[in-house]
């Protein structure tokens, strides 16, 4: 994803009005994005916490954040329907990617506007439609011709129907929420397995107890796949992505 980064961070981090000395809380931060770009980006009069469900995601980002030049976010665990932080004691919060895994999303829009100023933002960045991302759209086709079709890719995809997740963000009293899609083109080098870590993440529960030829063969299937596509030594990857926003 890191050739992707910036083309997704910069305008998730517009959107939520992120500026120098601002306070932000970055939630599901995972491996650390964006709250590794929204630190660069408030300065050292400012704040970011990023924070994730899981205690084992803030240590790859710890780490990361040990190697970026200038202020360092913080990281904590948090849940993001239970959030340990004070009321309004954020300007911005912003999301990439999280927002979709969580059951209970009201509770958890409740939660952000909680700990939002008066005024403040919160942007959340989700999938568009499976169609439009070639990474997950060619890894699912394989392992559903391999394995079967068994819905492991629907959660990503649980917004991506345009003004859904406005919708929600409205009923959990957001004002002025609106939606941008984003399309941009990863160029993946061919001939590398760059889709791997996107099959464990999304498979590695079925992927567990193949045995190594059924593995290797739906590999070599997904290789095809994208070697299929390739101009110049370069596969054009498209991400669908959608910024729901509101203040
Ligand atoms: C696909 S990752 C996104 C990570 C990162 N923001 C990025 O874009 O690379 C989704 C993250 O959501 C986190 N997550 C799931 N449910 C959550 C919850 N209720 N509260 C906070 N984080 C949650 C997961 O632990 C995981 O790290």
């Amino acid at each position: 994803m890191a050739d992707l980064a910036d083309k997704l961070n910069r305008p998730l981090l517009d959107a939520a009005g992120l500026a120098e000395g601002h306070r932000l809380l970055d939630l599901a931060s995972g491996a650390g994005e964006p709250a590794l770009s929204a630190a660069r980006r408030v300065g050292p009069g400012g704040l970011v916490v990023g924070s994730d469900l899981v205690p084992g995601m803030m240590a790859g980002a710890v780490r990361r954040a040990r190697g970026v030049e200038g202020p360092a976010p913080a990281f904590t665990a948090a849940d993001m329907t239970a959030l340990p932080f004070a009321d309004a004691a954020f300007d911005g919060v912003t999301c990439r990617f999280g927002i979709m895994f969580v059951p209970a999303v009201e509770a958890a829009l409740r939660e952000v506007r909680r700990v939002l100023r008066p005024g403040g933002r919160a942007a959340f960045m989700v999938w568009g439609p499976r169609a439009g991302n070639g990474l997950f759209a060619e890894i699912g086709d394989a392992v559903a011709e391999h394995l079967g079709e068994d819905g492991s890719l629907d959660p990503l995809f649980r917004f991506a129907e345009p003004g859904l997740l406005a919708g929600v963000m409205r009923r959990a009293g957001f004002a002025e929420t609106s939606e941008t899609d984003l399309t941009p083109v990863r160029k993946a080098p061919a001939g590398q397995p760059f889709w791997r870590a996107a099959l464990d993440m999304s498979f590695g529960h079925r992927l567990a107890d193949l045995t190594a030829g059924r593995r290797e063969r739906l590999e070599a299937d997904i290789a095809r796949r994208f070697a299929a596509q390739a101009v110049d030594g370069i596969v054009p990857v498209p991400s669908h992505a959608r910024i729901a926003v509101g203040r």
